[in-house]
């Protein structure tokens, strides 16, 4: 009886449901479900290209006046190319005074006369685009040259316009000496300009005032330069200083300690894709893993991309050890990031190597190994050295190129690493990792054909030019050269590392480092191992058995164990990638 009384309520019920199934599925029909950024990462060019780094005054000469010239590049865009680099990244390239190897930019908005002239620069653009190359360029916003217009008209007057796009104080501030990023050569951070009759801020060396970006002029004036550049053609920028550029920088403030403006990289973000939908923001930003985040910005509204200084010092470490488990760490701590985002990894960039954030007894290891000697070392953090003086085995440094390009993110190669330059420590600072490409056993290395090119080239010593150089290279199946081109190539068949998901393998040998991706049911593992001894490692890859592994490089077939363990054997320094199949 009590069934019989509750039917109409039970009846009710059903027909409700049934509307609202009805219901769900005209809507499914109508509105197509929201994309989710998996759907659409194999569109972002950034997550799978291989930068490479060039500073075009020393690349190559094309008018015999000594210094590189952006014809000179223009006509090695070929060798670029074949050797598989999709992104070429310049170094500021600009007017400037060239006391900070051009990052004090004198002016935004031209070419250098000594690197050549806007057409030049229009021709670059044009041929690098049509062999399919994108080009990003160096955003030098935080501060400019102190010979830059705008600040001489700052310091004479306190009333012009510009005085506002610089910071001032009228007293010198407390913390003066306090933040300096070179440290042992910068002394202070507030200087006293004698013409303005303040003291003025400067992260960098004194002769780099620091922009005021709380001032919306200065932001406006930002905006034209990037408007400036991206309708020239350029795909993207390396932000330089992002911590710097976005701090609240006021007289009283503690440059060791400082407020960050995101905001700035969100409107940044904003606007460049408004102009150019898939135009990317790389940031230098040596931040800790618990400071990225912001970064990124929430859902990737930040940076796209940004260089990932916490693993590159661990990264170092386990080079300089042969033990992977800080390196291991520090892949964890920095691996979560939007899905739309990326890192960009490098072994050697146009700075010292920072090691600042390892502790003192790690970085003194690293210093053991690869600089001991204290002319190497640089601002009480790093060395000042390219990576196959600094590695001297070439096995290691084959490892090392390896693992660059099976590493989460993109990989990013500084000129002159792919054919294992040398340094000149007789240079200073960071100019000892700055000398001229050295194309063939030719006159100046078949940099420039000048008496006196504008920096010397290596010329003596093991990496001197007529042993270390392209041409020999090329004719040369085993080099370097060789070997990283096939690298290239191969990540190009494996672009499950930028778009797949990663993680990290127990190897059994603390010495060696295992990544598996996976994308779309397809999964690679990639082996590396930093010690010189061999290394038997057993590799679990949460699959099942009935699998093999199938090296990509020697397409040698290994099959899991009935406990789904597969036996790697790695030579001292040896690396393997390998597919996963299932049988
Ligand atoms: C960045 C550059 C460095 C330069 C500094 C000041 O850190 O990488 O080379 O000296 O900014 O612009």
């Amino acid at each position: 009886m009590a069934f019989m009384k509750k039917l109409p309520l039970l009846l009710l019920a059903l027909f409700l449901t049934a509307c609202q199934q009805d219901t769900a599925e005209t809507q499914s029909k109508e509105t197509p479900p929201t994309p989710t950024p998996t759907d659409f990462i194999e569109e972002l060019w950034y997550k799978n290209s291989l930068v490479y780094s060039v500073d075009v005054e020393v690349f190559k000469d094309s008018n015999k006046d000594g210094v590189g010239d952006f014809r000179g590049l223009t006509n090695q865009l070929g060798y670029l190319k074949k050797l598989g680099v999709e992104t070429i990244w310049l170094a500021p390239f600009q007017p400037t005074p060239n006391r900070d190897d051009g990052y004090d930019i004198a002016d935004f908005y031209s070419v250098d006369s000594r690197l050549g002239t806007d057409q030049d620069f229009d021709t670059f653009m044009k041929q690098a685009s049509q062999q399919g190359m994108r080009v990003i360029m160096d955003l030098v916003t935080n501060h400019t040259s102190d010979q830059h217009p705008w600040f001489q008209q700052a310091r004479k007057r306190a009333d012009s316009p510009y005085r506002s796009w610089y910071v001032w104080s009228k007293e010198r501030p407390k913390k003066w000496d306090k933040g300096m990023v070179f440290p042992g050569v910068q002394k202070q951070v507030w200087s006293f300009d004698k013409q303005a009759g303040d003291y003025f801020y400067h992260r960098f060396y004194d002769f780099q005032p620091d922009l005021n970006m709380q001032n919306p002029a200065v932001q406006r004036e930002m905006r034209k330069i990037i408007r400036h550049w991206l309708d020239k053609g350029v795909a993207g920028f390396r932000v330089d200083a992002v911590p710097f550029l976005i701090e609240i920088a006021t007289p009283d403030f503690d440059p060791e300690n400082p407020e960050h403006q995101f905001d700035i990289i969100t409107q940044l973000h904003q606007y460049i894709q408004w102009h150019k939908r898939d135009a990317i923001l790389l940031g230098e930003a040596n931040v800790a893993p618990d400071e990225q985040k912001p970064y990124f910005g929430k859902d990737g509204q930040n940076m796209q991309t940004m260089f990932n200084f916490f693993a590159n010092q661990h990264l170092f470490y386990a080079l300089a050890t042969g033990e992977t488990k800080l390196l291991r760490k520090a892949l964890e701590d920095t691996k979560d990031i939007p899905p739309t985002a990326q890192w960009a990894h490098f072994l050697r960039n146009h700075d010292e190597i920072d090691l600042g954030r390892l502790s003192d007894s790690e970085r003194r290891k690293v210093y053991d190994r690869m600089g001991a000697d204290t002319t190497m070392q640089l601002y009480d953090r790093g060395i000042r050295r390219r990576l196959a003086p600094m590695l001297g085995d070439p096995r290691l440094v084959e490892m090392a190129y390896s693992l660059l390009f099976s590493l989460p993110g993109m990989p990013v190669i500084r000129y002159g690493e792919e054919i294992g330059m040398g340094d000149d420590l007789s240079l200073k600072e960071r100019l000892s990792i700055r000398t001229p490409m050295q194309w063939s056993g030719g006159l100046n290395g078949g940099f420039s054909e000048a008496a006196k090119p504008v920096r010397p080239v290596i010329s003596r010593g093991p990496y001197r030019y007529p042993v270390v150089n392209v041409a020999a290279q090329q004719a040369d199946s085993t080099s370097l050269l060789n070997q990283i081109t096939r690298f290239a190539h191969l990540r190009k068949q494996c672009p499950e590392i930028g778009w797949g998901k990663w993680k990290l393998l127990d190897t059994g040998s603390e010495h060696v480092l295992a990544i598996q991706y996976s994308w779309k049911g397809k999964s690679l593992v990639m082996v590396h191992n930093f010690s010189s001894e061999p290394q038997q490692c057993q590799l679990t890859t949460g699959l099942k058995s009935g699998s093999s592994l199938v090296s990509l490089t020697t397409n040698k077939t290994s099959r899991a164990g009935a406990n789904g363990v597969y036996q790697v054997p790695l030579a001292g320094y040896g690396y393997s990638w390998y597919r996963l199949q299932r049988d």
